[in-house]
């Protein structure tokens, strides 16, 4: 038989997935993947079911359906201040990942460099990889995450041409402050690059902090394509809704490429979101304070449990540091130590060499995924601290 295509020989499992199979298997709890268990809101779920009584079956537009990019639209205005004019600036697609995927079909071709920060959310870097793209990363500086931003200008090439960037971050939940985002667009001015902004978790920022959105600061709207989701803000990571805000040029592109990857993102599902879209800010006050509570749990089991903590300011992981634990059996390195909470307590992580392109640089980290129901966080934290 004549051989796959090469763009196929670096994908694996991921250790994610791989950890879920063994978790499951000692119907342990999975703190692994990024997957948020609570429910749906009911008027999305109510909203949804009538429009597929209604028939709303056929393809939508592969911009989006109207109602929904008008919601959205009023959305980016409103919370994230982007200059948006109207429906030619947002795109509706399968997930945010729908959206980075077009973005970088768009913006980017073989050869061209692309600039992001570690640790990283690997989907990009996976994405990056198939589309040949060179990748260079700037590791952001231990304990608050820091960003160097000389270091970063050096790493800027005649070839550069986008950063990618994570606000609020998984895995390390880093929220990018007004400054950092002011000196990140004069470096993007200066040297005439783009950004691509994830902000999946724009509304898990805790201790005050506030989510600046980069294309709402003057001069960055005309060179940066801005990705959100529904999947962490509703908890429907499996309804694949998610959507871009950017300049037209580039949208209706990204939305030709929408078309032809898989035409248009699931149409009864985009009407029932348009129609039950939360747009009192009680929901989103109720979401931050139940994160902030097990955002408290998780960190504090972590550190009766032995663990050097940085508490995230955003989004619901820990990245957590085990080196005060390297000296026990069991703690040499990122996976012996994922492998043995599964064993002792039945938990699952991800371990941290997963997040860095030389996963050396994770070895003493496992990442801990909080948005799990109340009870299974508590057995959870309970078993965290019977580890040691
Ligand atoms: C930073 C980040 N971006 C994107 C996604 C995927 O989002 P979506 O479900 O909208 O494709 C995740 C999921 O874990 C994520 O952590």
């Amino acid at each position: 038989m004549k051989p796959l295509s090469s763009l196929t020989n670096n994908l694996h499992q991921s250790d994610i997935r791989s950890v879920t199979a063994r978790v499951n298997a000692v119907n342990g709890i999975n703190l692994g993947q990024g997957i948020c268990d609570m429910p749906a809101p009911g008027p999305i779920k109510e909203e949804a079911k009538k429009a597929i009584d209604q028939d709303k079956s056929i393809y939508a537009p592969f911009g989006g359906a109207d109602p929904l990019v008008d919601r959205i639209m009023d959305k980016v205005r409103s919370f994230n201040q982007i200059p948006v004019k109207g429906a030619e600036n947002i795109l509706v697609t399968a997930g945010s990942t729908g959206a980075f995927a077009t973005a970088a079909f768009a913006l980017l071709e073989p050869g061209d460099e692309v600039i992001q920060f570690e640790p990283l959310y690997g989907y990009h870097s996976k994405l990056l990889d198939l589309r040949g793209v060179t990748q260079k990363s700037l590791a952001l500086q231990k304990p608050s995450w820091e960003v160097d931003f000389d270091k970063l200008e050096s790493l800027i090439t005649p070839n550069t041409k986008a950063i990618v960037l994570t606000t609020p971050n998984n895995p390390c939940g880093k929220v990018w402050s007004p400054e950092e985002l002011e000196t990140l667009l004069e470096l993007l001015i200066k040297h005439d690059l783009y950004a691509i902004t994830d902000e999946v978790y724009e509304y898990m920022t805790y201790d005050g902090r506030e989510h600046l959105s980069l294309a709402s600061l003057d001069g960055a709207f005309e060179r940066t394509i801005t990705l959100s989701s529904f999947s962490k803000t509703f908890n429907m990571t499996g309804w694949r809704l998610g959507y871009a805000t950017g300049p037209e040029e580039i949208i209706e592109k990204m939305g030709l490429l929408n078309d032809i990857l898989y035409i248009c993102a699931p149409t009864p599902l985009q009407y029932g979101l348009a129609e039950g879209f939360a747009t009192g800010s009680s929901y989103y006050d109720q979401l931050l304070k139940d994160y902030d509570k097990k955002r408290t749990m998780m960190c504090r089991a972590l550190e009766s449990a032995g663990f050097d903590v940085p508490w995230p300011e955003g989004a619901y992981y820990v990245l957590a540091n085990f080196r005060p634990l390297a000296g026990q059996p069991g703690f040499s390195n990122d996976q012996e130590a994922c492998s043995t909470l599964i064993e002792r307590v039945g938990i699952g992580s991800v371990p941290g060499g997963s997040f860095y392109s030389n996963p050396d640089d994770g070895k003493f980290q496992l990442r801990f995924c909080f948005a799990k129901k109340e009870e299974e966080l508590k057995e959870a934290c309970r078993g965290l601290e019977g580890l040691t």
